[in-house]
């Protein structure tokens, strides 16, 4: 059991044996971060809490394998700022956090359930400054082995109490980013061609909505057996090498982040990306280069909001569907506030998104 220290703001904690180095403390933004080896599991468990400023810091639980623990630091990290904004742009009155379990492959069975347990112990420790739920690796299911040692755990199954899948909400939340998008290039969802990467849990009810709304769908996904979804619904299937370079309305990124960096933009051939997938940037300085080439990009911050507005909507603030359904919806009005600042400020996007962030950070939410 690790003893939970008053710490300056400014320190990492750290009790993994792997450790060495932590990266650019002086620079460090978050509130605090802890790292440490699971005492079942024996893998590192990584959880950065970023700011507790509008109130609990949320963000999910990652179950990955990384090349070495230290990446998985860098994308807890990275995922927990935008946890932050993702929060404040959505209207909630929350902060941001994550957890990243570093894992060596596939964990299953007992082993999994001991990196859980590892979880939802290292998630008590912080007392109640941050709550955890699914991400990638992770599923509803799992937040039950969570809850056995923490409350500070949301989205488990509708059965043991909780408000279950949040997928289905990204993809309404995404959808809505996607027509503001669509209205920002005078267009409609109707007739315009979007390209979906990752046919995943998001994915596949987000090429079904696109689909009822008109749109011309083509789908990729790195597992073949989802072409089977793409003749369900009458879309296009394209490999995962040719797909993000295809001609395209809008590149709808629904797989795992980081697909834009300064060697790949110029390859696009689309006018816009609007996606749910988290961090889709290598770093913002990337969202200058998608405006030197006229490609408009739905900060990802805004878009993937519909997951956590469910939940928490659902379970912390208890709203009635309808209240959620205008919050999915509204996803949409701030993003088309957002593009239109942009467009009036001759700036991108993701640095309006970012200036909104803060100001909404500096003048705080009611709760409730
Ligand atoms: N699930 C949520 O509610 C939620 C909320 C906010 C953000 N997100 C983000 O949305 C993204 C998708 O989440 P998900 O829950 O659907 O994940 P998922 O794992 O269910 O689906 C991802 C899909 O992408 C496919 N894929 C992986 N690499 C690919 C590649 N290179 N090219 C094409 N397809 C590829 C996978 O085979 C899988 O089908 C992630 O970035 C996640 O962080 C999810």
């Amino acid at each position: 059991m690790i003893a939970i220290l008053p710490l300056p703001p400014n320190y990492v904690r750290c009790t993994c044996r792997w450790a060495v180095e932590v990266p650019s403390v002086s620079r460090m933004e978050h509130e605090q971060v802890r790292i440490h080896t699971g005492r079942r599991s024996g893998l590192p468990v990584i959880i950065a809490v970023h700011s507790t400023t509008l109130g609990q810091a949320i963000g999910g639980c990652r179950l990955k394998a990384f090349p070495h623990w230290k990446d998985a630091l860098d994308d807890a990290l990275r995922l927990s700022a935008a946890m932050t904004d993702k929060a404040a742009l959505a209207g909630l009155p929350h902060g941001g956090g994550k957890t990243v379990i570093a894992s060596d492959g596939p964990l299953s069975g007992e082993r999994r359930r001991a990196a859980l347990l590892d979880v939802g112990d290292a998630v008590e420790g912080l007392g109640g400054v941050y709550g955890t739920g699914p991400d990638s690796g992770t599923s509803p299911a799992d937040m039950n082995v969570i809850a056995e040692r923490t409350r500070h755990v949301f989205c488990r199954p509708p059965e043991n109490g909780g408000s279950g899948d949040s997928s289905p909400a990204t993809a309404v939340g995404a959808l809505a980013a996607i027509r503001a998008v669509a209205a920002d290039l005078g267009r409609e969802l109707d007739g315009l061609r979007c390209t979906l990467l990752g046919a995943g849990a998001v994915g596949t009810p987000l090429a079904r909505l696109l689909t009822e709304a008109g749109a011309t769908l083509s789908i990729t996904d790195v597992d073949d057996r989802k072409k089977a979804l793409a003749d369900e619904l009458g879309a296009g299937w394209l490999t995962p090498e040719e797909a993000p370079w295809a001609e395209t309305d809008v590149l709808v990124p629904a797989a795992l982040g980081g697909l834009l960096g300064p060697d790949t933009v110029g390859r696009l051939r689309c006018a816009a990306v609007a996606g749910p997938a988290n961090n889709q940037l290598t770093d913002a300085s990337v969202a200058d280069l998608l405006h030197e080439r006229g490609i408009l990009f739905a900060p990802d911050v805004i878009v993937s909001a519909g997951g956590i507005l469910h939940g928490f909507g659902v379970e912390i603030h208890h709203e009635t569907p309808a209240q959620i359904d205008a919050r999915l919806a509204g996803i949409g009005d701030t993003l088309a506030t957002v593009l239109a600042r942009a467009r009036h400020a001759g700036t991108t996007p993701l640095r309006v998104a970012a200036d909104l962030a803060r100001e909404r950070r500096l003048a705080p939410v009611p709760a409730g």
